[in-house]
């Protein structure tokens, strides 16, 4: 017996969060490895769950990723905020453009009343280059508002297909796989206890900007994703989850 037949979604809701010890988890029926109109689903509950939290002259950062694209669309065009600026929370991440976070950030933004930044950094750059990149103008104001967004929307991905998505060196692949990497978020790579085990070397959000925002809201479905759901929780205890079914019974498979 499936466990969502014996219980209802609010009490799993309520156990999930119990199990991960975080603020708030919303799970959406089915399962977002087969079936993918969940993370339509996810994408919807989202949108209004940041409805419920948002407020006038509010940063709204948000990272790259399929479910990340999904919400952008989710989100209705609103002319109900005042000042609402969108910015992308890391740049740079080696993603096909479609769901880079500066695509996701241009599409939320223009649904917000049309208020947002992008970050460009080339991928694959020195850390020198970095320094200076950080050092201009423009780079730097962007980089100051994502050290001040009142609410993070992202996503969460295995670390393995991340790594293969970014296309990760082989050694540094079977470095992090070594080390138990399982999940991805903003360029970082966690393991089941959401210790870093490896950080793409990028600008924008850092793990301390991460820890100190005050709404975080992390969507993420389907039961290959439990693990890193795991990762993420161990990090941050107010974090808002967003996910399915799927994910919630392989965390109670678990822990
Ligand atoms: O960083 C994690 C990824 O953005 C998750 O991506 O939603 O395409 O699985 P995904």
């Amino acid at each position: 017996v499936f466990m969502d037949e014996i219980m209802g979604i609010s009490e799993l809701e309520e156990k999930i969060k119990k199990k991960l010890g975080i603020k708030k988890v919303i799970i959406l029926p089915g399962n977002a490895d087969d079936d993918s109109l969940v993370i339509k689903d996810i994408g919807k509950a989202t949108y209004k769950y940041l409805t419920k939290i948002i407020k006038n002259d509010y940063i709204i950062g948000v990272t790259g990723g399929n479910t990340m694209l999904e919400f952008a669309n989710c989100c209705h065009e609103t002319k109900k905020y005042e000042n609402i600026l969108v910015v992308p929370a890391r740049g740079g991440l080696g993603k096909e453009v479609e769901i880079q976070s500066n695509n996701i950030a241009a599409i939320i933004g223009k649904k917000f009343g049309g208020n947002y930044k992008l970050l460009h950094v080339p991928d694959n750059v020195t850390e020198e280059t970095l320094n200076s990149l950080i050092l201009e103008p423009e780079i730097n104001k962007t980089l100051n508002h994502i050290q001040n967004v009142d609410i993070l929307v992202f996503g969460v991905g295995r670390a393995d297909d991340m790594a293969r998505r970014r296309k990760m060196l082989d050694s540094d692949y079977q470095y992090i796989m070594s080390k138990g990497a399982v999940g991805e978020a903003f360029g970082y790579y966690f393991n089941r206890d959401g210790e870093i085990i490896y950080e793409t070397s990028t600008i924008g959000i850092k793990l301390e900007n991460f820890k100190a925002i005050k709404n975080t809201i992390g969507i993420v479905g389907g039961s290959r994703k439990a693990e890193a759901i795991l990762a993420i929780s161990k990090i941050k205890k107010d974090l808002v989850l967003v996910t399915d079914e799927g994910a919630a019974n392989k965390i109670c498979e678990l822990i």
